[in-house]
C-alpha cells in the first residue's frame, strides 16, 4: 500500500482501509468496499475521497472514478440525512412503485436526487432492492420498508422527521456498508 500521511478519515476508519488493502489477491478488489465505507463517513463520494483511495490502491484517480460512475449506490454529492430510495422496478411497479415515488416526491417537495432545503431528506429512484416478495418496498439508508401505501409512507417519514425511524439513530456504522473478507 502506498503510505498516506494526514489520511481524511478517522483513525478507526484508516487502520480498515489499511487492512483492507492487504486481504485480496489484487488490491484494487478493496475498491467498492472502500468506496461505500468511505461515503458512511463522508456522506458522498468527495473528490478527496477519490483521491485517497487511488494512493491507498496505487490507482489513477480515473481508475476511482470509472467505479464511481458505475454504481448507483454510490454518490458524489451529499444526500439528505435520511436518503429514501423508491424502487420502480418489475414487482414493485406492478404493486404501486411508481405511485409512491410520485407521492414521495410530492410529499418532499423534490424530485429524483434532490435533496430537501433542510437536508433532512434525499429522494431516489431505484432499481430492484431485492424486496420483491414485499413490493412495493423503500429504502431508507440502511433500513427496509415493504408492502407500502401512500399512508403507510407518509407515517415511515413522519417518523423519520421525528427522529424515531427504524433503528433510530442511524447508523452510520461503516460495518454495515459491505461484507468485509477476513
Ligand atoms: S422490484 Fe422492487 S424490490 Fe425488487
Amino acid at each position: 500500500m502506498a503510505a498516506v500521511a494526514n489520511s481524511i478519515f478517522t483513525p478507526a476508519t484508516a487502520a480498515r482501509f489499511d487492512k483492507l488493502a492487504t486481504i485480496y489477491p489484487l488490491k484494487r478488489s478493496a475498491l467498492v468496499p472502500m468506496l461505500l465505507y468511505a461515503q458512511d463517513e463522508v456522506g458522498y463520494v468527495s473528490d478527496e475521497v477519490v483521491a485517497e483511495l487511488a494512493v491507498r490502491l496505487d490507482l489513477l484517480e480515473l481508475d476511482v472514478r470509472g467505479v464511481l460512475s458505475y454504481y448507483s449506490m454510490l454518490r458524489t454529492v451529499p444526500a439528505g440525512k435520511y436518503n429514501v430510495q423508491v424502487c420502480t422496478n418489475i414487482s414493485c411497479m406492478l404493486r404501486g412503485g411508481f405511485e409512491l415515488l410520485d407521492h414521495c416526491k410530492h410529499k418532499l417537495g423534490i424530485g429524483h436526487k434532490g435533496v430537501t432545503a433542510d437536508g433532512l431528506f434525499s429522494l431516489e429512484e431505484v432499481e430492484c432492492i431485492g424486496a420483491c416478495c414485499w413490493a412495493p418496498a423503500v429504502q431508507v439508508n440502511y433500513d427496509f420498508h415493504e408492502n407500502l401505501t401512500p399512508a403507510k409512507m407518509d407515517a415511515v417519514l413522519a417518523d423519520y422527521a421525528a427522529g424515531k425511524g427504524k433503528n433510530e439513530p442511524p447508523s452510520p456504522s461503516i460495518g454495515s456498508a459491505a461484507p468485509e473478507a477476513k
